[in-house]
């Protein structure tokens, strides 16, 4: 068993004082949002699990493909002695970087998740199978706690699972010149990103037939009702899912299917839904190379490496800090 340290930069005091503040400002804006960090609880992380395996959700499938092609390359290229995985949910893809890392002389492992039961257990698991690597584990929001990450230099720092679509493009922009402003010149980060494709290949991917994802979605609701002391009829809320061709993003909603007041107790406040009203809950971007290239290219990071799947679904991009 190897060595393993968790820092936890999240405190209850904390997650309480953002979840009031992200949702208040949500539930007043027009039309009302709510924020995609509060999916992951102990069961919003398990869901995903389950998305992950959904014949219709092909990400997971395709980011893994190009991983077990291209790792032996990323790691003669990066030589990275500090593995930091930033959203790193079960990192269970990430064992193809380890292995490859490893023989070109990998010691750390830095997983960073909210969503601390997701952290433990990947944490916990893959310090068991890589004998002599430190495995340093940070609960921390990837928006906010970059600049407290451990420094073992050179470092490769892995933004995988599309996780970067998640957020809307002046957020991209400014997570990524802070990840650049606390990396030093030579420094790498590996991107996956999906691609634009067919929409009705997009929308089954968030709207499976199971209903997984419907039930993902919903359970922010619950997280609500449990965390802010609120009322929502989760029954009554339905899972939408659609995509944006002006953005390239898929957008997923909750309709209310009929009209009602929920109460927050925690904020003292009430809300009333419309018949049919919709808040959004999530975005997840789709991209092209030149995209991709831009953005990066504005926050100081140079394409190394662009890699896809043989069927061109899913895109892994090697960057380099630049001076
Ligand atoms: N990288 C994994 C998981 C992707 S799901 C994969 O590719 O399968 C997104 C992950 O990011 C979840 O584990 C979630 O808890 C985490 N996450 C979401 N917002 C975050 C934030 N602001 N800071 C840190 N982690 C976050
Ligand atoms: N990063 C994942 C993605 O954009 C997250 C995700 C998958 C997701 N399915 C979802 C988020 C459904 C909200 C709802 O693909």
């Amino acid at each position: 068993m190897s060595d393993i340290t968790v820092d936890v930069y999240l405190s209850q005091d904390y997650v309480a004082e953002s979840l009031r503040a992200d949702v208040l400002a949500g539930l007043l804006a027009m039309p009302k949002t709510l924020p995609p960090k509060w999916f992951y609880d102990a069961r919003g992380s398990e869901l995903f699990e389950q998305i992950t395996e959904l014949p219709e959700y092909y990400p997971t499938r395709s980011e893994r493909r190009v991983l077990a092609d291209h790792s032996p390359e990323i790691a003669e290229l990066t030589q990275a002695v500090s593995l930091v995985e930033l959203g790193s949910g079960s990192s269970e893809k990430t064992r193809l970087l380890l292995d490859a890392l490893r023989t070109t002389g990998l010691r750390q492992f830095v997983p960073v998740d909210v969503s601390a039961t997701a952290l433990r257990e990947a944490a916990a698991a893959i310090a068991a199978d890589y004998p002599g690597l430190d495995v340093h584990g940070v609960v921390g929001d990837f928006t906010e706690h970059l600049d407290r990450l451990p420094v073992e230099r050179p470092r490769l720092v892995a933004f995988l699972g599309g996780t970067i679509g998640n957020l809307v493009p002046s957020e991209r922009a400014k997570f990524l010149s802070g990840l650049r402003s606390v990396l030093f010149e030579g420094e790498w980060l590996l991107l996956g990103t999906d691609l634009v494709k067919d929409p009705d290949v997009l929308v089954r991917a968030y709207d499976d037939s199971a209903g997984v994802t419907a039930e993902f979605n919903k359970n922010v609701l619950s997280v609500l009702n449990r965390e802010l002391d609120a009322d929502f009829d989760v029954a009554a809320f339905q899972h939408v899912a659609l995509w944006d061709p002006e953005a390239e993003w898929i957008e997923m909603r909750l309709r209310a299917t009929r009209a009602m007041r929920v109460r927050l107790a925690a904020l003292d406040l009430d809300v009333r839904f419309a018949q049919g009203e919709e808040m959004r809950t999530e975005v997840s971007a789709k991209f092209t190379r030149p995209g991709v290239t831009a953005e990066l290219a504005a926050a100081g990071f140079e394409l190394a490496r662009w890699f896809t799947d043989p069927d061109g679904r899913f895109a892994v991009s090697l960057a380099r800090a630049t001076g």
